[in-house]
């Protein structure tokens, strides 16, 4: 699993850059346009939060657990919109600090291991855009990839009861991911080889399934059936489309941020490489070219 280190580079580092562009409770995953790419990125993210919270019946007093919540947009679109119960889990203390300033019960815990005794069962769960975290390139060499999903099955099986739902989406490997001996930093620019080596900079300690079947496979294998699935891929390439015009957006706090990570880049040369993502956005090349897709995936409990 990525460890709390890798995803506070990702995600404190970038804590108030992000609030500072996206808003407080932005979210930091792919939008649900849906294809209709005239609708805002705001209207596109509801769209989302109002497609997951149908989908798994979050009503009045729901009990939800919001695995790997960022900085809380969902946890804060069933408070105030279905007036759910909600607990959120992150790695990060930029993220959870964000959080729990803006008034909602986030914690900095993984989310992978919560037992029933940590907080009781719940009637919904949501791992939104945390599941490309849980296993790292070297689970991934040790064969063990499968044995981390299916743990983590076991863990919302613990969690939910029978009939309870489960949503996730995550960025998953397609049909045109190169073998891992064949990516590397020194590539040809723009080649697979070199986008795919930035994403690995940009999310150390993460690596995808391969294909939304692996993950399927092993929520079944733990007694989970799908109920939906649909791919987030063209969505995925405007979310991030939009992402970046906010973020260039002129903000003199902003920039003054952008100015320290400037000093940074100049220091420190694994920054260097992380902070390519920022000009080529990899996952964009990625998802354009094939070589990643994203699933959206509900599921239910059945035994
Ligand atoms: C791409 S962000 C998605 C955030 C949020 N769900 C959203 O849609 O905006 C990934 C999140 O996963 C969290 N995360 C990754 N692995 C985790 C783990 N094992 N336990 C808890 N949170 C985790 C990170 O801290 C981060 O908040």
């Amino acid at each position: 699993m990525a460890e709390k280190k890798d995803l506070d580079f990702t995600y404190t580092t970038i804590d108030k850059i992000f609030r500072l562009s996206i808003g407080e409770t932005g979210d930091y995953s792919g939008a649900k346009y849906d294809g209709d790419f005239s609708m805002s990125l705001e209207e596109a993210q509801m769209a989302k939060h109002k497609f997951i919270a149908d989908s798994l019946h979050i009503k009045k007093g729901s009990k939800v657990l919001d695995m790997a919540c960022g900085w809380a947009p969902f946890t804060n679109y069933i408070t105030k919109n279905r007036g759910a119960n909600s607990i959120g889990l992150t790695l990060s203390k930029g993220q959870a600090a964000a959080c729990q300033k803006n008034g909602f019960n986030v914690q900095v815990k993984d989310c992978r291991t919560v037992k029933p005794e940590d907080f009781g069962t719940f009637d919904a769960i949501t791992c939104i855009g945390g599941l490309e975290h849980f296993v790292t390139i070297e689970d991934y060499k040790a064969g063990k990839q499968e044995q981390v999903y299916q743990d983590f099955f076991q863990t919302l099986n613990d969690l939910l009861p029978v009939g309870g739902r489960f949503y996730m989406q995550t960025m998953t490997f397609s049909k045109n991911m190169l073998p891992l001996e064949e990516i590397s930093v020194e590539a040809e620019k723009g080649s697979a080889s070199h986008v795919l080596a930035l994403m690995i900079e940009e999310f150390p300690g993460s690596w995808l399934p391969y294909g939304p079947e692996m993950v399927i496979n092993n929520a079944d294998a733990k007694n989970f059936k799908l109920i939906s699935k649909s791919s987030g891929r063209l969505d995925y390439i405007e979310t991030i489309g939009q992402w970046r015009k906010k973020f260039r957006k002129f903000g003199f706090k902003k920039y003054a941020l952008y100015f320290k990570l400037l000093m940074r880049y100049f220091t420190d040369k694994s920054f260097r490489h992380q902070i390519e993502v920022f000009k080529v956005s990899p996952n964009r090349v990625c998802f354009e070219d094939e070589i990643m897709d994203h699933y959206r995936l509900v599921f239910e409990k059945t035994a």
